[in-house]
């Protein structure tokens, strides 16, 4: 009895042991992005439908949380600004491309981009969101010393606060702000449709929500497997939200905490990847944001080179063979 005891202890610890010494098997990947945005929401389904090779986990991040994660969604702005002191990230698939929205109080006299001039416009400092607002404007000749900025919260289900976006337009505290869904659509029923001027450009700015990697997790044989592999089942589940969104409405809606009306409204302000990461629109897209976001940061433009090596088309390449 004793004698068997020591052996199977002793097994137990050999167990241990080689469990030690030999390398681990790498399970599950690990994806980080925001939950509470349209974005996120088809990684959010792949990880639950579409992804079945292995198991895939949602961590609360976004760009910024890669090398603690495998693989992380975020907004073009952010993968940019990570890229700048990380040159080992990248963009490896466009997942949706929107075309953000700025609404105006018609009350506030304004018409026209130009009417802006002067006016306390709300948007989220240091985002995409500001990125666009300030293009927008710039493209009407208005520089950031033609109005006020004003910062809060983004409010993406009635009912709002009074300290949000869009409660502050509704108060008449700001003039406009400029955001992501579904802040807009809810400022806009906020004052009513007839009561509202709405702008939006996207080839002054869209935005590019993708997916990120490490250099390091390419180039690891099975970690590149299973992301090759993720990228394929994330690019099936965009066939679903593109063609047949009745089947996502409803788990969307409430995986972010939003209206399904007001979920459907701003549905066609997003368009569903893939998009090409080698016609070299995105790279020119890239260049011109960053030489927006390096004047802003004070640093130094990256050069073309330093972006084309940003995107990798390699990922979605294999994707395509599986
Ligand atoms: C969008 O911006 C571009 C570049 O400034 C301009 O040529 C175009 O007319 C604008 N489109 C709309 C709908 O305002
Ligand atoms: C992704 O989806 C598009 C549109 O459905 C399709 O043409 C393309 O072949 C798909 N790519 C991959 C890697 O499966």
């Amino acid at each position: 009895m004793r004698k068997d005891l020591c052996s199977r202890l002793g097994l137990a610890a050999a167990a241990t042991l080689l469990l030690s010494i030999l390398p681990q098997p790498v399970f599950g990947l690990e994806v980080a992005y925001n939950t509470a945005w349209i974005e996120g929401t088809p990684l959010d389904y792949t990880n639950k439908n579409t992804y079945k090779i292995d198991k895939a986990t949602t961590v609360n991040g976004g760009v910024a949380t890669l090398g603690s994660v495998d693989i992380a969604g975020n907004a073009e702005t952010q993968g940019l600004k990570q890229y700048v002191s990380h040159k080992n990230y990248r963009l490896i698939y466009v997942i949706v491309e929107v075309g953000y929205r700025l609404v105006a109080s018609k009350a506030a006299g304004i018409k026209t981009l130009t009417d802006l001039k002067g006016k306390r416009i709300g948007t989220i400092a240091g985002s995409s969101a500001e990125v666009f607002v300030r293009s927008l404007l710039n493209g009407a000749g208005l520089s950031p010393s033609d109005y006020t900025q004003v910062s809060s919260n983004v409010c993406m289900r009635s009912p709002c606060g009074a300290a949000t976006f869009p409660g502050l337009l509704k108060d008449k505290k700001i003039d406009a702000f400029g955001v992501w869904e579904t802040a807009v659509e809810l400022g806009i029923e906020a004052l009513g449709e007839s009561n509202v001027v709405v702008f939006q450009n996207a080839s002054l700015y869209r935005e590019i929500y993708s997916l990120y990697a490490t250099e390091q997790s390419l180039k690891d044989a099975t970690k590149r497997n299973k992301i090759v592999h993720y990228v394929k089942a994330l690019n099936q589940t965009l066939d679903i939200f593109r063609n047949q969104p009745e089947k996502v409405y409803s788990t969307v809606s409430s995986g972010i905490g939003v209206d399904v009306p007001v979920l459907k409204k701003v549905w066609d302000d997003h368009r569903w990847g893939p998009t090409s990461l080698t016609d070299g629109v995105l790279l020119d897209f890239l260049i011109r944001e960053d030489r927006y976001l390096a004047k802003a940061d004070k640093r130094q433009a990256m050069s073309r080179e330093d972006l084309q090596k940003f995107i990798d088309p390699s990922v979605y390449e294999d994707a395509l063979k599986l």
